[in-house]
């Protein structure tokens, strides 16, 4: 088995960062103000809490100040409404990310559309949504941001590949499409009511699977050469051990893939990397500063 099948996204992130810290200080020599990010939890999700964790830490790593807001898991959609208009005014904060999925009672589209589209580091605002699927500038949801650099690193035009893309969701599979048509990959997003999956995945050239399904994607259901960018991470229970494992059967895919993400250590990471990524565009457009060239933060990875 060779070594370079595995696509190591800890290390690529790592790479990211770094040079996300350089840039950021030169920002901060420049502007006098410290690029803010607002990370706002509501309730107990054990699995949000882990996120929010990491990307709180690694926000203070690269030099960004971080302000966390954990609310009560039966706060008014009003009062959370009131908190990220407070967020929306504060010079200190140019990033807000309100951690989902959120308690029923609150209406999260509210919530997502209430945040100012410049300081949407999400890229989950309609604003943002629709430059994305109209192919002009706009801040990108950040898993699929990674998945594409990811991507990019192997093949920067997909011209004539298919893409297959398992999961529909606002916060992967769509934003993911839009980005693979941006790569001119021909692109397919299948979900639970798709007739016959693994007849459809196995005509890609590339597979997405976003369904937080453990191991659903099998050995056999992989294309021989595919490339393979596993989004999920589930955590389950095997041999009396808690482990995280992927939407794909690693060992499996690992066997028909050409190129293959580990799950952790895979697509993971580069999420949180590219949070840091928009936060730093947002400060640049909210510092009033012109923006470097920042083509070289993902150059050479
Ligand atoms: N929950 C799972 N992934 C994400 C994400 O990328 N952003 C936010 N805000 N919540 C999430």
């Amino acid at each position: 088995m060779s070594e370079n099948k595995i696509i190591d996204g800890k290390e690529i992130s790592e790479k990211i960062r770094k040079r996300i810290k350089s840039f950021g200080s030169e920002l901060i020599e420049k502007s006098g103000k410290v690029p803010g990010l607002a990370v706002v939890l509501v309730g107990e999700n054990p699995a949000s809490r882990v996120y929010v964790r990491n990307k709180t830490e690694k926000t203070k790593e690269v030099g960004f100040q971080s302000i966390e807001h954990k609310l009560n898991e039966d706060v008014s959609e009003e009062k959370l409404l009131g908190l990220v208009e407070k967020l929306n005014k504060d010079d200190n904060v140019q990033g807000i990310l309100v951690q989902l999925p959120l308690p029923k009672h609150i209406n999260s589209d509210k919530v997502l559309d209430s945040i100012l589209p410049v300081k949407d580091v999400d890229g989950f605002h309609a604003v943002n949504v629709g430059k994305l699927w109209s192919g002009l500038n706009s801040l990108v949801p950040c898993t699929p941001l990674g998945c594409s650099i990811l991507l990019k690193m192997i093949n920067d035009d997909l011209s004539g590949q298919h893409a297959v893309i398992i999961g529909r969701s606002n916060i992967v599979g769509k934003p993911m499409a839009a980005l693979l048509l941006g790569m001119n990959a021909t692109v397919s997003i299948c979900h639970s009511r798709t007739k016959d999956l693994p007849a459809i995945v196995r005509q890609a050239d590339i597979v997405v699977p976003a369904v937080g399904i453990p191991e659903m994607v099998k050995g056999d259901w992989i294309r021989e050469g595919a490339v393979v960018i596993d989004v999920g991470i589930n955590r389950i229970e095997r041999d009396g051990k808690n482990i995280l494992v992927g939407d794909a059967n690693y060992n499996e895919c690992y066997d028909k893939a050409s190129r293959i993400t580990p799950v952790p250590g895979g697509v993971g990471p580069m999420t949180i990397a590219c949070l840091l990524l928009n936060t730093l565009l947002t400060s640049y457009t909210q510092f009033d500063l012109e923006m470097p060239d920042l083509s070289s933060i993902l150059k050479d990875l």
